[in-house]
């Protein structure tokens, strides 16, 4: 059964995209067969791969409204130039969401229901969210194992924090009682300044062991990787933003093996 994980945080620019991206990337570059959803109406996931047909038939918008009741999952999945890494590609549309599903019934679980056939033929499904908590986030919720939340190294970043963990434990109580924490990853994090250290003492003290050990840096091959429409761990191997990615990947990998363990 393949693991579904949510890269969430209601503010914007800290990191969900670069962190969905690379993540997934690394994993299939590791062999697992990973599919990456691009669940955001800015559709930088999909735009980061070069995939920018996002106004087209086959996006997470058309998968959502697809009312067929054996519908072809194939028709969703747009594959990427690496082996093992497929995409479902966001679109602009997505902001509509709150609207159009306001009048369905069961609304909270219409993600979870059509990525459902996905979890038996992929190993990782990682989902970019958006920089809000509407719709589609508690859709993205109620269809995920867990939740990994980027930090940037920033003061206000921590203030978000807070209500993110307030969602998420509502959405346990009430919708999605499986649902767990993956952990925090700090993001743009700068050895030498005391705010990033900051934020990690405080993140730390509030969060201990759901923080990741691995910390990723601010780098500039990072911030130039979309451009080149590829994941950064493929635009600079050799890069530190790569290292770190990759790095944090294995601890990733880690932690749901002992998670698997402990039950
Ligand atoms: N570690 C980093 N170093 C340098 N630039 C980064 C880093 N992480 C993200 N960025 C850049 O910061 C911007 C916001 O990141 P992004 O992943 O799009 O955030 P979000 O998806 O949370 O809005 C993007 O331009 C991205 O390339
Ligand atoms: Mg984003």
């Amino acid at each position: 059964m393949g693991y579904v994980l949510a890269v969430l945080n209601q503010k914007g620019g800290v990191g969900k995209t670069t962190t969905a991206v690379s993540l997934s990337a690394s994993l299939a570059q590791e062999g697992y067969k990973t599919l990456l959803i691009d669940a955001d109406p800015q559709c930088n996931a999909s735009v980061s791969l070069g995939l920018n047909d996002t106004n087209q038939e086959g996006t997470l918008y058309n998968l959502l409204l697809d009312d067929e009741k054996e519908f072809d999952n194939n028709k969703y999945i747009v594959k990427t130039c690496y082996d093992n890494y497929h995409i479902i590609l966001g679109s602009e549309v997505l902001y509509a969401l709150d609207i159009i599903f306001s009048t369905k019934s069961r609304r909270e679980f219409i993600l979870r229901d059509r990525i459902q056939n996905y979890r038996n033929y992929y190993d990782f499904i990682i989902m970019d969210g958006p920089p809000n908590l509407g719709t589609l986030s508690v859709n993205i919720m109620t269809a995920s194992d867990s939740i990994l939340i980027p930090l940037k190294a920033d003061f206000l970043s921590l203030q978000g924090v807070a209500v993110l963990l307030d969602s998420y434990h509502k959405m346990k109580t009430y919708l999605n009682p499986n649902l767990y924490l993956n952990g925090v990853l700090l993001n743009m994090y700068n050895i030498s300044t005391n705010l990033s250290k900051e934020v990690e003492d405080n993140i730390l003290f509030n969060l201990k062991e759901l923080v990741y050990k691995t910390k990723i840096p601010q780098n500039i091959k990072i911030a130039e990787s979309p451009s080149h429409k590829q994941p950064v761990i493929y635009y600079d191997p050799k890069c530190i933003g790569s290292i770190k990615y990759k790095e944090f990947t294995q601890e990733f990998l880690e932690r749901l093996h002992n998670k698997k363990l402990k039950g």
